[in-house]
């Protein structure tokens, strides 16, 4: 467990006090993949370099498995700090030096016995699928490989926790995809609890299980990804997911629309085309569907449709308050017609 206790990280420069992270606190449980999201400047990278005390905090308190991170010195604190591997998003590897190279580097700094380097290193390749590259340069790699010997080197001295910063965002949608699935199976496999920036909510709706959004150094809103994408509270976390699930109805449907127009969002396996068809059956009114996607957001379906209702006012109603006891969520939407 990461235990984050009213942090805060003011940075002081000659022409101003910025409050980079301000006031923060969040549990992190073992074994679960936590997502940040926020825009440029939010304070992401702030908090998550303090964690592994990249970055020194100004006040606060980390915790990690109970161990009190600021309070460590000396041997106890570079121990600690090897346990919390990093990964970054342009991949910080030495260019001189062979992939080989890069992954035993970690591993000498950390003093490991010179006659057990060779074996761990490959063993490291393997896991991330470049056994073939171990003698090549990074220059000589995609992205997608560069961040792979990221993380095997991240990995080298078997870490509890891993950080991601930005770990995707230099990559392409394909080379991120497989690497979020190598993260996930890293999480699974190995059960290091991963901690990951990314401005990118698909990326948090494929592997993370939490998440909280930042603003302005605070945390804003957290919880579990589902929860978060099918009942966002404030607006900023709207927007961002906006991306993914949209809760706004476009004019030009709602300009079109002479009927009642209602949103129905349903979570879990309720069948949609179950609400729609069985009310209009019941009813005596006419359902024009609209709009509609369904999400799989760790892999539990939620899905959002627009309906247009026509028909007496009384039996529009009835429909209304029908759906209402099927679905999660039932909203008339005001369009002015
Ligand atoms: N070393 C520093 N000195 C002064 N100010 C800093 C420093 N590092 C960050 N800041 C400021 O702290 C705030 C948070 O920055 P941070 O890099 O943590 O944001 P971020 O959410 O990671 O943004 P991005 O998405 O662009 O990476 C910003 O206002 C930034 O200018
Ligand atoms: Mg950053």
């Amino acid at each position: 467990m990461i235990q984050i206790k009213d942090l805060s990280k003011i940075y002081t420069t000659k022409e101003r006090v910025v409050k980079g992270v301000d006031n923060v606190s969040l549990n992190i449980t073992t074994g679960e993949v936590f997502g940040i999201v926020g825009y440029s400047g939010a304070g992401k990278s702030s908090l998550i370099r303090c964690l592994n005390l990249l970055e020194k905090p100004t006040s606060g308190e980390i915790k990690i498995d109970g161990l009190n991170l600021m309070k460590l010195r000396g041997r106890k604190l570079r121990q600690a700090r090897l346990k919390i591997g990093m990964i970054f998003q342009h991949f910080h590897l030495i260019s001189q030096k062979t992939i080989y190279e890069n992954i035993a580097f970690a591993l000498r700094a950390a003093k490991t016995p010179a006659s057990q380097i060779n074996k761990r290193v490959t063993e490291l390749l393997e896991m991330v699928g470049l056994a073939d590259k171990r003698d090549v340069y990074p220059a000589q790699l995609s992205g997608g490989q560069k961040q792979r010997v990221g993380i095997a080197r991240a990995l080298a001295n078997n870490p509890s926790v891993l950080l991601c910063d930005e770990a995707t965002s230099a990559l392409d949608p394909n080379t991120t995809l497989s690497i979020l699935r190598l993260l996930k199976k890293i999480n699974k496999e190995l059960k290091i609890t991963i901690v990951l920036i990314t401005h990118e909510m698909n990326v948090v709706k494929e592997i993370c299980d939490r998440m909280a959004i930042m603003q302005d150094g605070k945390v804003i809103e957290e919880g579990a990804v589902y929860d978060i994408f099918s009942g966002p509270k404030e607006e900023l976390t709207k927007e961002f997911i906006s991306s993914v699930v949209s809760f706004d109805v476009p004019s030009a449907i709602l300009n079109k629309c002479t009927g009642r127009i209602v949103k129905v969002m349903y979570k879990g396996d309720v069948a949609g085309e179950g609400i729609i068809s069985d009310t209009v059956q019941q009813y005596n009114i006419k359902g024009n569907f609209l709009h509609g996607s369904i999400e799989y957001i760790q892999e539990i379906p939620l899905g959002i449709f627009l309906m247009e209702l026509q028909g007496d006012n009384q039996e529009v109603e009835k429909a209304i308050s029908y759906m209402s006891s099927r679905a999660s969520l039932v909203e008339v939407i005001d369009h002015g017609n």
